[in-house]
């Protein structure tokens, strides 16, 4: 995947995931566009980048949540010939009982967690496919797929993730375009805290560093591995869950006529 002069977009850049992600582009060759609120962060990260790779780093400071600069910054992406890669990685949980969380707070995750990496996704595929390359990571959880109680809007934006990527592969299947999914279970990050948590809800043990999950979804991409859950050991489970969504969709696509449980016991 390494290119020279060719900028990978990474949002959410200012910490956690995100830095790693930056820092990793920069050492495979790539020049930065990197995204976030917090200005300082990015000129520290961006400093500190640079001096190690002698890559060129642009910081962009913007809230993705915000309409306006949402529309900034799709125009950059629009406008830019030379964007290789964009990494959909800001997002935030706004956890606890769905009650009990702000309407705002529910709809600002919606806003950065669905809205943001779509309309950033959409601003890129142009783009990509003129030039009929390109590569989207798109991050997720493996909350997509265990939706859990004091987490329904996060649950629900990172199932959308996943879904919008698969989808979005489906269509670029005849491309030399990329979409990958990638599904992080606990992170050692600022997650948690910046979610409203005082503590994580997971134990210690399941949590790995950025560093580690960074590394494990660049390994995944290179080898086309396009739905990575980092921590997942055995594959066959993934593999497991698709034969029986696979199996699923033929029986939802036999019939138009109510089930027979619904209709009286005739069909
Ligand atoms: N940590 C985990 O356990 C875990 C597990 C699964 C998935 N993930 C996912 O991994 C991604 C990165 O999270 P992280 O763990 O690295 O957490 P983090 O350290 O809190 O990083 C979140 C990043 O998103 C940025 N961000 C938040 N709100 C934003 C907004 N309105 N506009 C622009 N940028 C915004 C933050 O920067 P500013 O505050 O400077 O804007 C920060 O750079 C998220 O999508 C998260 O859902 C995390």
């Amino acid at each position: 995947m390494s290119k020279h002069h060719r900028f990978a977009v990474v949002t959410g850049a200012s910490s956690g995931i995100g830095a790693v992600y930056a820092e990793r582009m920069a050492e495979r060759g790539y020049d930065l566009i990197l995204i976030a609120r917090r200005r300082d962060r990015l000129e520290d990260i961006a400093k500190r980048i640079e001096v190690k790779t002698s890559r060129t780093v642009e910081i962009v400071t913007a809230d993705l949540a915000d309409a306006n600069d949402l529309l900034r910054i799709e125009a950059l992406l629009t406008k830019r010939e030379d964007i290789d890669v964009l990494i959909n990685n800001a997002g935030l949980g706004a956890l606890g009982p769905t009650s009990k969380v702000t309407a705002d707070a529910l709809e600002n995750l919606i806003k950065l967690n669905i809205l943001a990496l779509t309309r950033l996704t959409h601003a890129v595929l142009p783009g990509f496919l003129r030039r009929n390359s390109g590569r989207i990571v798109n991050i997720a959880s493996i909350i997509a797929v265990m939706p859990t109680p004091s987490g329904a809007s996060y649950s629900g934006s990172k199932a959308y993730v996943l879904n919008f990527t698969r989808s979005l592969q489906m269509e670029l299947s005849k491309t030399n375009i990329i979409a990958q999914a990638v599904l992080p279970g606990p992170v050692r990050t600022e997650f948690f805290e910046a979610s409203g948590l005082s503590e994580a809800p997971f134990p210690d043990q399941l949590f790995m560093s950025a560093e580690e999950l960074v590394d494990a979804a660049l390994q995944a991409l290179d080898q086309r591995d396009l739905i990575c859950f980092p921590s997942l050991e055995d594959a066959s489970f993934w593999m497991a869950f698709e034969d029986s969504r696979t199996a699923l969709s033929r029986a939802l696509t036999k019939s138009g006529r109510p089930a027979t449980r619904y209709s009286g016991g005739t069909r």
